[in-house]
This record gives structure tokens, sequence and C-alpha cells, in this order.
């Protein structure tokens, strides 16, 4: 098979991994923190690191990791049909992967599809077991619909985070330099803890996260991918320190003090970063 082709399948299921991580975390965040929510989580971040595995193989090929997303499901009022939408979601993922290991003829590929593979069967019968478990334990959708300058903020700071965790990873694929595809990888994780914070405050606080992002920056060459973080980074600093300011609710106004501190954070390291590329 050609190693177009075959960058066009895996990007295919990259995009799939993409629609799952955020089904999951919309699940999760949505019923409420516990054991249950806790382990979509940890499902969650699984399908983070197939997302990593095909995203690398993929730049191994030649080819671009994609940024879209791809299928998905949040239909369902309940959590048990959220799970056994999971499981639909899942189904799915094992159809394509079972097709793309058929299809695919480098031997390496076809071994790293069938890890995920494997991931895939296991994750199915966990979402088929909390079908059963979310109805046991009367587990039931927590969000509100509080809309107010609060929710605004949260909004804002979700749809920011996104962005940048799907820049920032473009960007450590893209790089050839291996301190800052570190650097690069780390702050993306950073802005997921971020993302994870605010989405529980949003739920918390009597609103509903919806987690879509803006245009990320697409450069692939360093100084301007670095450019574009550091740019990023010191509107954001500033904009979550007005937001801090504003807000009239203490744990909030910490949370977000805690997030300017780490996009401080980021902004040093983005620029060592671009002070060693000149
Ligand atoms: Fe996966
Ligand atoms: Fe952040
Ligand atoms: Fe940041």
């Amino acid at each position: 098979m050609e190693k177009k082709k075959i960058i066009e399948l895996l990007n295919a299921d990259l995009q799939d991994e993409h629609g799952a991580i955020i089904q999951y975390l919309i699940h999760a965040y949505s019923m409420g923190e516990g054991e249950l929510s806790c382990e979509i989580e940890a499902i969650a971040r699984d399908e983070m690191r197939h997302l990593d595995w095909l995203a690398e193989t993929i730049v191994e090929l030649g080819g671009k990791p994609s940024l879209k997303r791809g299928k998905q499901n949040m239909a369902g009022k309940t959590v048990p049909q959220w799970m056994q939408n999971d499981v639909g979601l899942e189904d799915g993922a094992i159809e394509t992967y079972k097709q793309h290991i058929q299809m695919i003829d480098n031997p390496k590929i076809k071994r790293l599809l069938k890890r995920i593979l494997a991931d895939e069967q296991s994750h199915r019968g966990d979402f088929a077991h909390f079908v059963d478990k979310a109805r046991k334990e009367g587990l039931r959708d927590v969000r509100g619909k509080r809309k107010d300058g609060v929710t605004k903020t949260l909004d804002w700071g979700i749809a920011h985070e996104y962005t940048v965790i799907l820049q920032y990873m473009f960007h450590s694929y893209m790089t050839k330099n291996k301190e800052a595809r570190k650097q690069l990888e780390d702050q993306a994780i950073n802005e997921m803890q971020h993302l994870g914070w605010l989405a529980e405050e949003m739920v918390d606080g009597g609103g509903n996260p919806v987690i879509e992002h803006t245009g990320p920056n697409q450069s692939t060459k360093m100084p301007d991918m670095l450019k574009a973080d550091l740019k990023i980074e010191k509107e954001v600093a500033a904009a979550y320190d007005k937001a801090a300011r504003e807000v009239g609710d203490e744990g909030l106004r910490k949370l977000l003090l805690r997030i300017r501190d780490n996009e401080k954070y980021h902004i040093e390291v983005f620029n060592d970063l671009l002070k060693e590329e000149k």
C-alpha cells in the first residue's frame, strides 16, 4: 500500500480517537466526580496514548497529523444511555481497526493497530459494565443551565485550553528538536489539566461545559511555531489575570490565578526555546 494511503487511514483513526476522547471526557464531567467518572477519564487517557502513537507514526511516514475531530455520539439523556453510546463508539473503532489491520501491509503499523485494537476491546467490556453500574448507582446528569459572567469566563477558558492542547501537540509532532518536542508535550499535558479543572468548575457551579476549540496555529517551522505559542500564552496569561481580578467567587479566583501562573511558566519555557533557535 502507498504511504499516502496509509497516512490517510491512520489520520481517520486519529480523528476517531480525538472524537472518543472528547465524548468520554464530556460524559465523565457531566456525571459529577466519583469512581465511574475516574474510570472513564482513565479510558480517555488510553485514547490519548493511541492518538499520540498514531500521530508519531503519521509523521514517520512523512505526513501531518490531522486536527479534525472524528465520529462522536453525544445523544442520550441518561448516564446508562451515554455508557451504551460509548459501547457503540468502541464497537465502531473495533470494526475500523480490524479493517485497517487487514488493509495495511506494513508489519510495524499492523502490530501497532493490533495493540490499539486490544485496548478498544477491553474498553468495550468496561463500558458495557458501566451501563449497569450507572443504573445501580443511580448516576445522573448533574449539569445545570447556569449562564452568566462566570460561565462565560469558563467557556472562554475551556475553548482556549482545548485550542492550545491541539496546537502544542501538533507542534511537538512536527518539530525535529528533541527538547522542544518534550517541552511542547509537557505544556500540552498541563493545558489538559487546565481544561479538566475548568470543566469541573463549570459543572460544580451549575453550568454545562461545551468543549469546542478555535483555530490552532499549524506552523511547521520551529521559530514560527514558538512565536505563535508565545503570543497566545502572553494573551491568555493577561486574560486569566484580568478574569481573576473581576470574579467574585474566591475559589474560582484561586483557580484562575493558579492557571495564570502556569501560563507564565509556559511563556518562560517558550521564550528559552525561541532564544536557542536564534
Ligand atoms: Fe483508541
Ligand atoms: Fe492553560
Ligand atoms: Fe499555557
